[in-house]
């Protein structure tokens, strides 16, 4: 079983000033804050032993909102990067709490709506020797990690950033690794621009012929909170989404539940205490209802 790592640092200068004195990662998505949707994804993917790590400013306000996690049937930590030196520095803080555990690391600004295609990742994740990544069709891909593929599904390249990307598919901010990712983070150095990149962890996963990578399917989305326009796109796709079907994204307590990390009695005392003005609680105690009566 993968343990995980939710990277939820950084400095938020692109959503400044939206981020001056408030996480990225707590900003609104919709009807949420954005780290319930990296942690749904964990949750989908059956990963319940979960570290997160952020800022020593921000931390304090995330461990208010999710606790140690038991009340989803969670295990959460909580560990902090001192300043924003790269995101593979996630295996170095995370080192004891990953043990010799595998580890998937997803990043905390990133919106995943898979739906069926978590199925196809479970079985590619199986069969890891080294490393999974994944790939989504941008226009834009030169904002982002880009991975060349061939005809063959083969993966032939992976670039941080290029000026000429040899793709449009974009490197997502979920990526699995087997245990010795601590010892390659361990042995890297920062790049030009003074950061551990998980891109430099991922090529030598690739120059060990130990890196796979998926597509995300056509449908699906992936989004990558971190800027004005993106932040707005995102909460947009949950809203409509949400109000098309009746039913949320990405409700970690309605997961939680569904997924059987909780009980039905769990879940009741869980949302006793939310306030009853919220449309949130309403939903709850509508599905608290209908599975009550099944
Ligand atoms: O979103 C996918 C992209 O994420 C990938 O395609 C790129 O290969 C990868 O390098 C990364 O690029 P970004 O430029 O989007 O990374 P950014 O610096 O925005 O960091 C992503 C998240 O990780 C963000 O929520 C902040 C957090 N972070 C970042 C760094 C550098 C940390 O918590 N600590 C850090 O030191």
């Amino acid at each position: 079983m993968y343990k995980g790592i939710l990277l939820a640092g950084g400095t938020g200068s692109r959503l400044f000033p939206l981020t001056k004195v408030f996480s990225k990662q707590l900003l609104p998505i919709y009807d949420k804050p954005m780290i319930y949707y990296p942690l749904s994804t964990f949750m989908l993917f059956g990963i319940r032993d979960i570290l997160i790590i952020s800022t020593p400013s921000d931390t304090p306000h995330i461990k208010d909102l999710l606790r140690n996690g038991r009340q989803l049937g969670l295990n959460i930590e909580y560990k902090i990067q001192e300043a924003p030196r790269g995101i593979a520095e996630a295996f170095i803080i995370g080192k004891d709490f990953i043990e010799n555990d595998d580890v998937c690391l997803i990043l905390g600004d990133n919106i995943f709506y898979m739906s069926d295609q978590v199925k196809d990742f479970q079985e590619k994740i199986a069969k890891n020797t080294g490393a999974v990544i994944c790939g989504y069709h941008v226009p834009d891909p030169e904002r982002f990690g880009v991975i060349e593929f061939d005809e063959n599904d083969k993966l032939l390249s992976l670039e941080e950033k290029p000026l000429n990307p040899k793709s449009n598919f974009a490197a997502v901010g979920l990526y699995f690794y087997k245990n010795d990712v601590i010892k390659k983070a361990a042995k890297l150095r920062p790049s030009a621009r003074g950061e551990l990149e998980i891109t430099d962890i991922n090529l030598e996963y690739l120059h060990e012929n130990r890196l796979q990578a998926m597509r995300m399917c056509r449908g699906t989305a992936w989004i990558d909170a971190g800027t004005p326009d993106s932040l707005m796109d995102a909460a947009q796709f949950v809203q409509m989404i949400e109000k098309r079907q009746g039913l949320k994204l990405s409700c970690i307590e309605e997961l939680a539940l569904n997924l059987g990390f909780i009980s039905l009695d769990q879940f009741e005392k869980l949302i006793l205490p939310f306030p009853d003005s919220s449309d949130y609680k309403k939903y709850l105690q509508k599905i608290l209802l209908e599975k009550s009566c099944a």
